[in-house]
């Protein structure tokens, strides 16, 4: 597998980031939930359907309890960075797992992204033995997670048309991925 871009800067600009630099951790509900708040805050969404999040409404973003939710941090040398929500963890048995990811503006387009997505998809085929199939939506022109996702082997499954609303108005069509364990990344294909 080689996810690391060799020289150069990500389309951020910032120098792009080594899987090494990344670190991975739970966050516990009762102690957490007012630094996920404050980070969902302070940062826009292009691509949600609500681009800002007051404090009120980042806090109502449920991060567990762990049998349906687990979250994460992703952090840079010990600054958070981002934010993982693996959902619908009570569908293992029998449906697909989704997740929700989210990197701070000024850490986008370094790679932070589809590392991210290989760690997740690694953690979730091996914590849950029984998970068949990640799903993953996302807006059709998001363009940097629907390349993390494809370096991942999520597979383009659908094109859900006006499916996505936005906060101008604008219905966009939506990118529908699954990701199988028996799916492989494309760079371990060749
Ligand atoms: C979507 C998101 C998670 C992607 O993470 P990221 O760290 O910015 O993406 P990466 O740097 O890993 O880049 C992934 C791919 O997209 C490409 N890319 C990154 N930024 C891009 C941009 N602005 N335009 C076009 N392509 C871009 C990268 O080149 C890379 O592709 P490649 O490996 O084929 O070269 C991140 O941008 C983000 O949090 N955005 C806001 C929240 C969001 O939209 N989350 C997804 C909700 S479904």
């Amino acid at each position: 597998m080689n996810l690391v871009k060799p020289t150069g800067t990500g389309p951020g600009g910032g120098a792009f980031m080594h899987p090494s630099d990344l670190n991975f951790s739970e966050i516990d509900v009762a102690t957490g939930s007012a630094d996920v708040a404050s980070f969902l805050a302070a940062h826009a969404w292009p691509f949600h359907t609500l681009p800002r999040l007051d404090l009120a409404a980042a806090a109502s973003v449920p991060l567990g309890p762990p049998d349906q939710v687990r979250s994460f941090w992703i952090s840079q040398h010990g600054k958070r960075i981002g934010v993982i929500r693996l959902l619908d963890l009570d569908d293992v048995a029998d449906g697909s797992v989704r997740f929700d990811l989210r990197v701070a503006e000024e850490s986008r387009g370094r790679g932070v992204g589809r590392h991210t997505v290989c760690w997740l998809t690694d953690t979730l085929f091996r914590d849950y033995p029984s998970l068949h199939r990640i799903e993953a939506t996302t807006r059709f022109d998001n363009l940097p997670m629907r390349r993390a996702l494809e370096a991942n082997g999520y597979r383009l499954e659908g094109r859900l048309r006006e499916t996505w609303p936005s906060a101008d108005g604008v219905r966009h069509d939506t990118a529908l991925y699954g990701r199988l364990r028996s799916d492989t990344r494309p760079d371990a294909e060749a």
